[in-house]
């Protein structure tokens, strides 16, 4: 049996084919088409944590292609009971044609994709947000232009966000500067990757520098789901808030994003996710037309792209 076309991580993608995925969605959002190419598919969502976008634009792309969902959470099955992943990731593999997972640790995502016959998403990890990043890429494509030779500067904790813009800047041919105190910078093995892929990654302590004459300002809240000691996060990350004085330091037309939810007063101001810059809310709405193109292509292949 072949193996499935999971989407685990954007590192494991080829870049031609992370570009289909774009164009596909930006195709189908462009022409509101709502054919049903996923009739009779069905899709099993499991969430070990809290959603509002994940779930709601993955649910919807399925039905708007003619298949169904599924949403499984470990109160309400058994994986709340102990129940092993693997275990319910043969099973469900009978059941459905696609699973979405979100989780805290890629290990958990490895575990279900190693069982799974069927495509595995990744819905979010403490390590990666791959989905979320390809809604940013077309964001960012729709907004400014080509993304290939811009340049992207992120303030604030290095997180799973941060994580999957490297994978991207990799791919689709961008410079991404970090700024993040030294405790909360990008993990190693990451930074390795991209080096060795001849990534062009700066990562530093100093956000006016990451973001001067940069063409798009990102940052993430500074309390994960699963990141414990709050205070002292805060504390650390006060000096990368982004706001206005520090937007000013970017290119004239640059834009602001952030995946939401959105903390206002922490890791951005008001006057910066609610200004004329702020992309944030096609960016949300994004989702949903990225969905569409990563569910196409593990179900049908080339084939969505013709
Ligand atoms: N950005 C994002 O993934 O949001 P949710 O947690 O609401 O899915
Ligand atoms: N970094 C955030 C993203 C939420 C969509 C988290 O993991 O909680």
């Amino acid at each position: 049996m072949p193996e499935p076309r999971d989407f685990l991580d954007l590192d494991q993608i080829d870049a031609a084919t992370l570009r289909d995925i774009i164009d596909v969605s930006t195709r189908i959002k462009a022409s509101g088409e709502r054919k049903p190419l996923l009739a009779d598919r069905t899709l099993a969502m499991v969430f070990e944590k809290p959603s509002t976008r994940t779930r709601v634009s993955f649910e919807v792309a399925m039905q708007t292609l003619g298949g169904n969902v599924i949403l499984l959470e470990p109160n309400g099955s058994q994986l709340g009971r102990g129940e092993t992943l693997a275990d319910t990731a043969r099973i469900l593999s009978q059941y459905v044609d696609v699973i979405m997972y979100r989780t805290s640790s890629a290990a958990n995502l490895e575990e279900m994709a190693g069982a799974a016959t069927v495509p595995v998403i990744n819905g979010l990890t403490d390590r990666s947000h791959p989905c979320q990043i390809m809604a940013d890429i077309m964001t960012f494509e729709e907004e400014v232009g080509p993304i290939a030779g811009k340049v992207v500067a992120w303030s604030g904790d290095s997180n799973n966000v941060a994580n999957s813009w490297i994978h991207a800047a990799v791919h689709f041919g961008f410079e991404f500067r970090v700024a993040s105190p030294a405790d909360l910078r990008p993990p190693q093995d990451i930074l390795d990757w991209a080096a060795a892929n001849g990534g062009n990654i700066s990562v530093g302590d100093d956000p006016a520098a990451a973001v001067s004459g940069a063409d798009c300002v990102v940052t993430d809240t500074w309390v994960s789901m699963g990141d414990k000691e709050a205070e002292k996060r805060r504390a650390l990350l006060a000096p990368y808030r982004v706001d206005a004085a520090l937007m000013a330091k970017a290119g004239p037309e640059a834009v602001f994003m952030h995946c939401l939810p959105v903390y206002r007063g922490d890791e951005v101001t008001a006057d910066v996710v609610d200004g004329p810059q702020s992309v944030v809310w096609t960016e949300a709405g994004n989702r949903l037309h990225a969905q569409k193109g990563i569910l196409l292509w593990c179900l049908l292949g080339s084939a969505a792209f013709a």
